[in-house]
């Protein structure tokens, strides 16, 4: 049986999720997190479905067992490709993904052309194409996958020259002429969001999922009954499947101390 005090379970291929799990850290400081970063299979984005699905399968395993009592699937194309088959496995642990969240936020914005960046697996899927196309028909959604940025993230190259010559290279689209919106549609994006919004200008909103997620988590623990006291003093792990030096650069750029980084591999 879940309990209150018990850890949120975030993972992601790597860094990425960690965009997600410092936006929950904001919102609800006094909940304890474990984070599951799967660098030694990074990136996900171009395996296949079968693939990404037994990672993330695996990865639930041990959160669960480690006594999550949610999971946040923090990355888009784990989120397209294994979130229903997840919820099956776990019925009893609260599963959130990435991809509801930013859809709901569309869909009160107003949008008249909504570009989407991915990953190939993401964009694949078309995850975010049909879930807005099927609650309104005449929003215009392009989809652009642009494999090379998370590597370029996971690697530490954001901010970067490198980083930037590449966003231009993939943004530089007709197809992407004229968009109100862009949604960043993978969690190692906010990493580069500057350079988005330099690079499209004032006139194209950039969502990314960072907060929406961490609202979300809000109401899905209330719904559950699972929010931890408001004084609770919340501890933070952080586990990979193979310890990398860009990962402990992020995850101290985003949570400010030397953090403790503990190497797992995944679970049969
Ligand atoms: N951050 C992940 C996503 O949101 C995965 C990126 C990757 O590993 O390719 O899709």
């Amino acid at each position: 049986m879940a309990n209150s005090k018990d850890p949120i379970g975030i993972f992601d291929s790597g860094v990425g999720g960690l965009t997600v799990a410092s936006a929950i850290n904001r919102l609800l400081p006094e909940e304890s997190f474990i984070y599951f970063g799967d660098t030694r299979h990074a990136p996900y984005g171009d395996k296949s479905k079968g693939t990404i699905l037994d990672y993330s399968r695996r990865i639930s395993r041990f959160l669960v067992e480690s006594g999550c009592k949610a999971i946040v699937i923090a990355c888009n194309s784990a989120s397209a490709m294994a979130y229903r088959e997840l919820r099956k496995e776990w019925p009893q642990v609260p599963i959130l993904n990435v991809v509801d969240p930013v859809v709901e936020e569309v869909l009160k914005l107003n949008a008249r052309k909504v570009g989407l960046v991915a990953t190939r697996a993401t964009v694949r899927s078309k995850v975010y194409a049909n879930r807005l196309q099927s609650l309104e028909p005449q929003l215009k959604v392009v989809q652009k996958a642009t494999p090379l940025l998370a590597p370029l993230v996971e690697e530490g190259f954001a901010g970067t020259e490198v980083s930037k010559g590449v966003l231009t290279h993939y943004l530089n689209d007709v197809a992407l002429k004229d968009l109100s919106h862009l949604i960043l549609g993978c969690t190692h994006y906010p990493l580069l969001q500057n350079e988005f919004e330099e690079y499209l200008g004032s006139q194209v909103q950039v969502l990314n999922s960072a907060n929406l997620v961490a609202e979300a988590l809000k109401k899905l623990l209330d719904e559950h009954a699972l929010r931890n006291s408001p004084s609770a003093i919340a501890k933070q792990q952080f586990f990979v499947s193979e310890k990398t030096p860009a990962f402990k650069a992020t995850a101290r750029l985003f949570f400010g101390k030397d953090i403790k980084l503990e190497e797992r591999l995944l679970p049969a």
